[in-house]
């Protein structure tokens, strides 16, 4: 009995002085030895401390297998479809992110009479000419992911999705100032009276309120 009393108290003093020790030398998490971001190092033979990424490694979420809808491109050129469904909810969000991006340039109108032109950038090509009536999907992706000429790039600001309902919204903006009285449905008609605003019509910024038409006129 005594013999193990001993034992523990022995053993408690043992304890208590690795506690001690340890304190003693004790390294926080926050100082532990570590290397600066690009600092030197005399470990690797190339003296970086940060090891190059294995060989063809893919950052999560950028792997772009489906090359068309990053570049608009089939092989070396652009191609001309677009790469998902065409609804009324992505010609809307093409007309809103258009009118944000592209119309302080190109006007909402797409005649390159923009706002910016107006106070002295160099006018743009309107897009209701014969070439770009002509011009497949995808170059207008292309021009808008890498650029054009004295115009920038705007793949770091609008996503891809984006930039195809861009496309989209231009090709029904080229629609509509190129339509014939062919294409107004029967019973509509040519000229098609001029909207009605409700309120303020819209500046630059916000997007005129259309009123609906009046119930005499849908009977006619
Ligand atoms: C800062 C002004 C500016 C903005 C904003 C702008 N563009 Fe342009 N864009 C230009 C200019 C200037 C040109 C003509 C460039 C040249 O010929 O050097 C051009 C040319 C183009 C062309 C015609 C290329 C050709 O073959 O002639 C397309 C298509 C186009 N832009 C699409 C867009 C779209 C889509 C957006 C919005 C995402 C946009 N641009 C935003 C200034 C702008």
């Amino acid at each position: 009995m005594l013999n193990l009393r001993k034992l523990s108290s022995l053993g408690l003093l043992v304890s208590l002085l690795g506690l001690l020790a340890l304190a003693g030398c004790r390294q926080d998490m926050h100082d532990q030895p570590r290397f600066k971001p690009l600092a030197m190092s005399d470990f690797y033979p190339d003296m970086r401390s940060a090891r190059p990424p294995v060989e063809g490694t893919v950052a999560r979420g950028q792997l772009h297998e489906d090359t068309y809808f990053y570049t608009g491109k089939v092989g070396d050129n652009p191609g001309d479809y677009m790469p998902f469904p065409v609804t009324k909810d992505v010609l809307e969000r093409g007309q809103q992110r258009f009118n944000i991006y592209c119309s302080p340039c190109h006007s909402r109108l797409g005649d390159g009479n923009g706002i910016i032109v107006q106070r002295g950038f160099r006018a743009p090509p309107s897009y209701h000419t014969d070439r770009l009536r002509k011009a497949p999907l995808g170059y207008f992706f292309e021009v808008m992911t890498f650029g054009y000429g004295a115009m920038p790039e705007y793949a770091p600001q609008i996503p891809a999705r984006d930039r195809w309902c861009i496309v989209a919204y231009i090709r029904a903006l080229q629609l509509s100032q190129a339509a014939a009285s062919g294409d107004v449905p029967a019973g509509q008609a040519v000229p098609s009276e001029s909207p009605q605003f409700r309120g303020d019509p819209g500046s630059g910024a916000t997007l005129p309120q259309i009123a609906a038409p009046s119930q005499g006129e849908e009977s006619k």
